[in-house]
């Protein structure tokens, strides 16, 4: 299988300030710096890489070597760890203790960045989302958002917003003092392999494109089902829940991935141009059509893999009367030429039986029954599966004719496995993201009105939630796929949730 154009194989050569900001939070230990080490034992990253610590906790450089030591130790997807390498990371290690909220602070990071001649700079925001704007803000005062001689930019991880409104107030004061251009919005969904595939697939083969529309798919489901609860998160879940921690980015940049054009060529604004053109035929779910095209779900006490779950509202930090949702199933429509009739089942939720993400899309059934009542019940044999972990890999299923003297028609699959073809060993998301975000590909990264218009299409089923009061998540056990009306849901459009064991 081909890569795609833009071989994360060549080593930087420019120096570069990388400036974390909440470098002592859990995104830092468990997925930007191991994603740090797995780059610099590839060689990918440039001799000059200034690892720059921002964080409110009474650190120095040392305790923060000390800290990602360990942080790599557990959490480094090669090991056993390469001592040179690590030494090389954490000799690159750098910390500015310091409230967000105080220009001294970055008065100090610009002294040091001076002091490093680091041109190219990279402030990277993995602190809570609340406090974005007041980071942004200081950047720009301290008169850090450019540099003459190098490139700045700037990368914000998700949840970019919790609503349109504050996502647009948030993208005022980001455009206050970045240039678009400069902004990196991560979606970790993106660099996923194996969604970066979805793309690959579609569009460097010829077989598949001219069968993905309307007249061949009768339906997709997209399904992102994860066995863990919200567990010690339930402070950020409380406020969130499926519809803006998982729905309103990963499920539907897969959608975007599944039904966007080809774009004209690939490059950043090209491929984002056709993403966001899908996310405006979203047909809104305003009102009552929400309320029927929805359904959420609430996790109580249960078994998954055979262990005690405690249900979501026994949880620290969870209200007692909680109307969060931990599931979340849509059904969704495309209105443009090449979708319209085509729902989208689109379902994820915490503390299910499985882990699984993947999209199914679902052929139409031949038009002229010629086998009869011997034909598959019903039910069209053509099936293609992407499946995007934890099995990665891609499944195209079809009728076959068993063996006999009469016409028993079974469906077989032909299977396409990752692991088989290319061995294990995948890259981290962070580890492609971070890499691309170096070298000024803003490709696998949400644009600014790419994130508008997911907010968009999100706030009418959020307000339309509101203004249903008496509409509470339906429970379900821990461990199990759903509330009893899971069915019933995409019953009645004809449709059946994929059970995951063909
Ligand atoms: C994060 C969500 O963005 O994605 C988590 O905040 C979720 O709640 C996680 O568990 C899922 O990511 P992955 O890569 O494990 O599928």
């Amino acid at each position: 299988m081909t890569s795609l154009p833009f071989p994360p194989n060549q080593k930087l050569e420019i120096p570069i300030a990388l400036v974390i900001f909440g470098s002592t939070g859990d995104l830092t230990r468990r997925k930007l710096v191991p994603a740090l080490y797995q780059l610099a034992l590839a060689d990918h990253l440039p001799d000059q890489l200034h690892i720059i610590g921002f964080a409110r906790r009474e650190w120095d450089a040392d305790t923060m070597r000390a800290e990602m030591h360990a942080a790599l130790e557990e959490h480094a997807r090669s090991q056993p760890l390469n001592d040179a390498v690590v030494q090389r990371i954490l000799g690159s290690m750098h910390f500015i203790s310091s409230v967000f909220d105080d220009l001294a602070g970055y008065q100090k990071l610009d002294a040091l960045l001076e002091e490093l001649g680091a041109d190219n700079r990279l402030f990277y925001l993995a602190t809570p989302p609340e406090a974005y704007g007041t980071i942004v803000g200081h950047i720009g005062e301290a008169g850090l958002a450019s540099c003459a001689q190098g490139w700045t930019r700037i990368v914000v991880e998700k949840p970019y917003g919790r609503d349109l409104e504050s996502a647009k107030a948030l993208d005022e004061q980001v455009h206050g003092v970045f240039d678009e251009e400069q902004v990196y919005r991560i979606d970790h969904y993106l660099g996923k392999e194996t969604v970066q595939n979805i793309l690959v697939f579609r569009f460097a083969n010829g077989i598949f494109e001219p069968l993905w529309n309307r007249r061949y798919i009768d339906s997709v489901q997209i399904t992102v089902a994860e066995t863990v609860g919200v567990g010690s998160r339930a402070g950020y879940y409380e406020s969130a829940g499926v519809i803006r921690d998982m729905f309103q980015n990963h499920l539907l940049q897969l959608l975007t991935l599944t039904a966007m054009e080809a774009p004209a060529a690939f490059n950043a604004n090209a491929v984002r141009d056709e993403k966001v053109k899908v996310l405006k035929a979203l047909r809104p779910l305003t009102g009552d059509q929400a309320m029927s095209d929805t359904l959420r779900g609430q996790y109580m006490a249960g078994k998954v893999a055979g262990e005690k779950r405690p249900g979501y509202k026994e949880l620290e930090g969870v209200d007692a009367d909680s109307r969060t949702e931990t599931l979340l199933a849509a059904r969704v429509q495309i209105d443009n030429w090449r979708w319209a009739g085509v729902p989208f089942y689109i379902r994820s939720g915490k503390s299910m039986p499985e882990r699984v993400t993947e999209i199914a899309v679902q052929y139409r059934q031949v038009p002229l029954s010629l086998f009869g009542w011997q034909n598959m019940a019903g039910e069209a044999p053509n099936r293609l599966i992407l499946t995007l972990q934890p099995d990665e890999g891609i499944t195209l299923t079809f009728g076959a004719k068993a063996p006999g003297p009469e016409n028993r028609i079974e469906q077989v699959k032909m299977d396409f496995s990752y692991a088989e073809t290319f061995g294990g060993g995948s890259p981290e998301a962070y580890e492609r993201l971070l890499m691309d975000c170096m070298n000024g590909d803003a490709t696998l990264f949400n644009r600014s009105d790419e994130v508008l218009a997911a907010w968009g299409y999100v706030t009418d089923i959020l307000e339309s939630w509101e203004s249903h009061p008496a509409a509470e998540p339906l429970e379900y056990a821990a461990g199990t796929w759903g509330p009893a009306k899971m069915d019933e849901f995409i019953e009645r459009y004809g449709g059946a949730w994929r059970t995951f064991d063909d």
